[in-house]
């Protein structure tokens, strides 16, 4: 505890207004509202239409005076010129304020159309740690799945289509004004993804602990957020009672606090270039990875395992070698119990490709902080034990 303490003294913990509960979504209208919003351009996509969320969100806006151009034109893993033409949209129709409703895809989307907007130029031209220069308008982020943290993060990640890689877009700037969470919508996420999503949240909360750059302030929440999932991942998969749905959205956002802070490591260093040359889904490949950096994590962060070990619902006696092998077990228990998938080969991964995905993600932003080094070689050896 001496050694965070140290780091506290030193560390910024940014997150934005928070409204979390049940029911919630009918407030969407009165946050646009109350951020100067006149025209609200509300991106979102298919599912979330034909489940119904899309018209209650959009009873609110109008509940609230609101006027609004409806953007759905946006795909699983939001590609550039979805982002390119949404903000060219949003600039044609005089919209003033945007709301993101969906996973991570069309919250993504919506900052990449904010960025674009006050910004100008291509996506692209944002890629990296801080390259955005002007402000975002109005931002107010709802997800309705349970494992992005986007409603909450300094990240956006979209896809270059022409690259075929994912791009990490990171700075203050993308966290929106307001994160709104309603449980309730995720009574209509088909099992395979609150599954996924879950898993996403599993890895952000995991990788998050872990980080170089973790504090107490970013610990506290990995570790609820493991808690949560720890009691409620499997029953929710299997039984779907709204009270462990809810624990998973809960589980999510304090996942999402602590990895905008504290940034992540390898699972997702290598999630981003499968993602984005596959086109695959970010939790499936998340599941796959994270046992493999596990088991090349965990000898090295052997201090803050008691800590972890208490997180998944164990008492250890102090015994490092037990410590790990409990904290392995557990994950991956937990993973096989809800469905998850467990090979690179499964999600349609090449063995072929597997050098130069290593290649990619040793130039992802997310390496910086894995507790561990890791080279060209040490990745592709996860990569083939994951395949
Ligand atoms: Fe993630």
């Amino acid at each position: 505890m001496e050694g965070h303490d140290q780091i506290l003294q030193h560390c910024k913990f940014e997150v934005p207004e928070i409204v979390f509960g049940r029911g919630l979504l009918s407030q969407v209208g009165a946050c646009a509202r109350r951020l100067g919003g006149r025209k609200v351009f509300l991106v979102s996509d298919q599912g979330l239409f034909n489940a119904g969320w899309v018209d209650q969100a959009m009873h609110s806006l109008l509940d609230a005076g609101l006027s609004f151009v409806y953007y759905d034109q946006i795909t699983p893993n939001p590609k550039d010129v979805e982002i390119e033409t949404g903000a060219a949209e949003y600039i044609r129709q005089g919209a003033d304020v945007i709301v993101g409703l969906g996973g991570g895809s069309a919250m993504d989307a919506a900052k990449g159309i904010a960025i674009l907007v006050s910004n100008g130029g291509r996506i692209r031209d944002f890629e990296g740690p801080d390259k955005i220069i002007r402000p975002l308008p109005p931002l107010v982020l709802c997800p309705t799945t349970c494992g992005t943290g986007s409603d909450v993060s300094q990240f956006a990640i979209i896809n270059d289509t022409e690259r075929r890689c994912k791009m990490t877009i990171m700075s203050r700037c993308v966290a929106p004004d307001i994160s709104l969470t309603d449980p309730d919508t995720l009574e209509t996420l088909p099992d395979e993804y609150v599954c996924t999503t879950a898993t996403d949240a599993l890895s952000h909360a995991l990788e998050a602990f872990f980080s170089v750059a973790s504090t107490s302030l970013t610990d506290v929440h990995a570790i609820k957020a493991v808690r949560l999932l720890s009691r409620s991942l499997v029953k929710a998969v299997q039984e779907r009672r709204p009270d462990d749905l809810e624990n998973l959205s809960r589980a999510s956002l304090h996942a999402g606090m602590a990895f905008s802070n504290s940034l992540l490591g390898i699972v997702h260093a290598l999630a981003h270039p499968i993602g984005g040359f596959y086109d695959a889904n970010h939790g499936s490949v998340n599941a796959v990875l994270l046992p493999e950096v596990l088991r090349y994590d965990l000898p090295v962060v052997t201090e803050k395992l008691p800590e972890l070990a208490w997180g998944l619902g164990h008492m250890t006696n102090g015994d490092t070698g037990g410590a790990v092998e409990m904290v392995q077990e557990t994950v991956e228990s937990l993973l096989d119990a809800c469905g998850a998938p467990r090979s690179l080969r499964s999600l349609g991964v090449n063995r072929e490709d597997l050098p130069d995905l290593a290649e990619k993600a040793l130039k992802d932003v997310c390496i910086v902080t894995s507790p561990r080094e890791a080279d060209k070689k040490d990745l592709l050896r996860i990569l083939e034990k994951a395949y």
